[in-house]
C-alpha cells in the first residue's frame, strides 16, 4: 500500500487530480490508515456491508425494471406480466429485485440488533444510531411501497392489511392517508406508492446513507465494551485490502444465495387485482410487519398504539438513555430491553408463521 501511495503521489495522474480537486492524497492516506478490530464478535461487522450490497442491487435492478414498468391501475399488472414473460431476462431481474429487498431488510435487522447488543451506539456514535434508525424506517418504507406495484391480488390485499397495521403506529393515520391518496387503496394509491418508491424514498435513503457512511469513516469501527481492557482484541487489521476482501467474500455468498432463491423459489405473478372482489382468505402483510400485525390481534388498538409508540421512541433514543454507555460499563436494563424487543419480534413472527403455514396451510 505504501508503495502504491508513493507511486501515486509522484505520478502525473494524482498531480492532475490534486490540482483540480485537491483531496486525492488525503483520501488515499486516510484509506491506508483505516483499520478494523479483530475479536470473536468481528463477524457482525459484515452485516452493514451486506445491507449496503443488497441496496446497490436494488438500485441497479430497480432502474432496469423502470424501463418497462407502467405505474397506472390499467397498465401496471400488464406491464409486470410483460417484464416476467416477454422481456429477455426480465423474470430474473424481477425475481432478484424482490428477493434482494427481503434480504436487505433481513441483513438490516441483523445489523441493527448486533449494533445494539455490541453497544455500538454509545458515545461518540449516537448519530450513527440515529441515522441508522431513520434508514430502518426508510428501508421498510421502500419495501412496503414496492410491494403494491405488481398490482396483483396478493399485493393489493396484503398492502391493505399493511396500511391498517401502519395506522396503529405513531403518526400512522397521517402516513396512511398520504400514501393511499384517500380512505381506500385505489389506482391513486398505486401511483403515489410508485412516486414514493422510485423517487422520494430512494433519494432520502441515499442522503441519510451518505451521512451514515461518512460518520462511519470519521468515527471508525467500535469495539464491544471492555474488550480492549480485557485483552480480547487480537489486533487491528487494515481495511484495504484485508477487510474489504473479506467483505467481498460475504457479498459473493450473498449474491449466490440471491440467485439461488430467485431461480428456485420465484415469487408468483398471480391475478390482476380487483378492488371489488372480497379479500382472499389468510391475507397477511409482508414478514417484517408480522409482529405488529399479530400484536394488534392480541391487544386493544389503544394499547397497541401507546406501547408501540413508546417502544419506538425508546429504541431511537437509546444512545441518550443508556447513560453508562459512555463509561465503558454495561447497564443490564438496556441489554434486557434489547432481548425483550428481539424476543417480541421473533415470537410474534413465529406465531404468524405457525398459524398460516403449519396449523392451516391449506387455507392460506
Ligand atoms: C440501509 C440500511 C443500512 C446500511 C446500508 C448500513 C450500513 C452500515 C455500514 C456499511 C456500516 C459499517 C460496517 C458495520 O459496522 O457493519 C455501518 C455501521 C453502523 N450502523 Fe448501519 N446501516 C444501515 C442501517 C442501520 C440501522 C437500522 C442501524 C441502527 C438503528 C445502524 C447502526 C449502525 C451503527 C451504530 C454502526 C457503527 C457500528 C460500529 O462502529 O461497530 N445502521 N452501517
Amino acid at each position: 500500500m505504501a508503495e502504491l501511495i508513493a507511486k501515486l503521489k509522484n505520478g502525473g495522474l494524482q498531480g492532475w487530480i490534486n490540482e483540480r480537486i485537491g483531496s486525492l492524497t488525503y483520501v488515499i492516506d486516510y484509506a491506508s490508515k483505516k483499520t478494523v478490530p479483530m475479536h470473536r464478535q468481528s463477524v457482525w461487522y459484515y452485516f452493514g456491508g451486506l445491507t449496503l450490497f443488497f441496496f446497490v442491487i436494488q438500485i441497479i435492478t430497480g432502474l432496469l425494471l423502470l424501463l418497462y414498468y407502467k405505474p397506472t391501475e390499467s397498465e401496471a399488472f400488464e406491464s409486470f406480466v410483460f417484464i416476467q414473460k416477454e422481456v429477455p431476462f426480465g423474470w430474473l431481474i424481477r425475481q432478484v429485485h424482490s428477493w434482494s429487498a427481503n434480504l436487505m431488510v433481513l441483513m438490516m435487522f441483523i445489523h441493527m440488533f448486533s449494533a445494539y447488543f455490541m453497544k455500538a451506539y454509545r458515545k461518540p456514535r449516537e448519530l450513527m444510531w440515529l441515522t441508522g434508525f431513520v434508514l430502518c424506517i426508510l428501508t421498510l418504507g421502500l419495501s412496503f411501497t414496492g410491494y403494491l406495484l405488481p398490482w396483483n391480488t396478493l399485493a393489493y390485499f396484503a398492502v391493505k392489511v399493511g396500511i391498517q397495521t401502519i395506522t396503529y403506529m405513531p403518526g400512522g393515520d397521517f402516513i396512511a392517508r398520504i400514501v393511499q391518496g384517500g380512505d381506500e387503496v385505489t389506482g391513486e394509491t398505486l401511483t403515489r406508492m410508485f412516486g414514493l418508491h422510485v423517487v422520494l424514498l430512494p433519494g432520502l435513503t441515499l442522503l441519510v446513507l451518505s451521512a451514515h457512511l461518512i460518520l462511519m469513516q470519521t468515527l471508525g469501527t467500535s469495539v464491544p465494551i471492555g474488550y480492549r481492557e480485557r485483552g480480547l482484541v487480537k489486533g487491528d487489521e487494515p481495511f484495504f485490502p484485508n477487510f474489504l476482501m473479506k467483505d467481498f467474500i460475504g457479498w459473493m455468498i450473498g449474491f449466490a444465495l440471491l440467485i439461488f432463491l430467485s431461480v428456485v423459489f420465484p415469487w408468483e405473478i398471480g391475478e390482476k387485482a380487483d378492488p371489488l372482489q372480497p379479500a382472499p382468505e389468510g391475507i397477511k402483510p409482508e414478514w417484517y410487519f408480522w409482529a405488529q400485525f399479530q400484536y394488534l390481534k392480541q391487544v386493544p388498538p389503544v394499547v397497541a398504539i401507546v406501547t408501540l409508540t413508546i417502544a419506538m421512541i425508546l429504541w431511537a433514543l437509546v444512545p441518550f438513555l443508556d447513560k453508562k454507555a459512555s463509561r465503558e460499563e454495561r447497564d443490564p436494563k438496556f441489554t434486557l430491553f434489547g432481548i425483550f424487543t428481539l424476543g417480541f419480534f421473533l415470537i410474534e413472527c413465529f406465531i404468524v408463521y405457525y398459524e398460516y403455514y403449519v396449523k392451516s396451510p391449506a387455507a392460506h
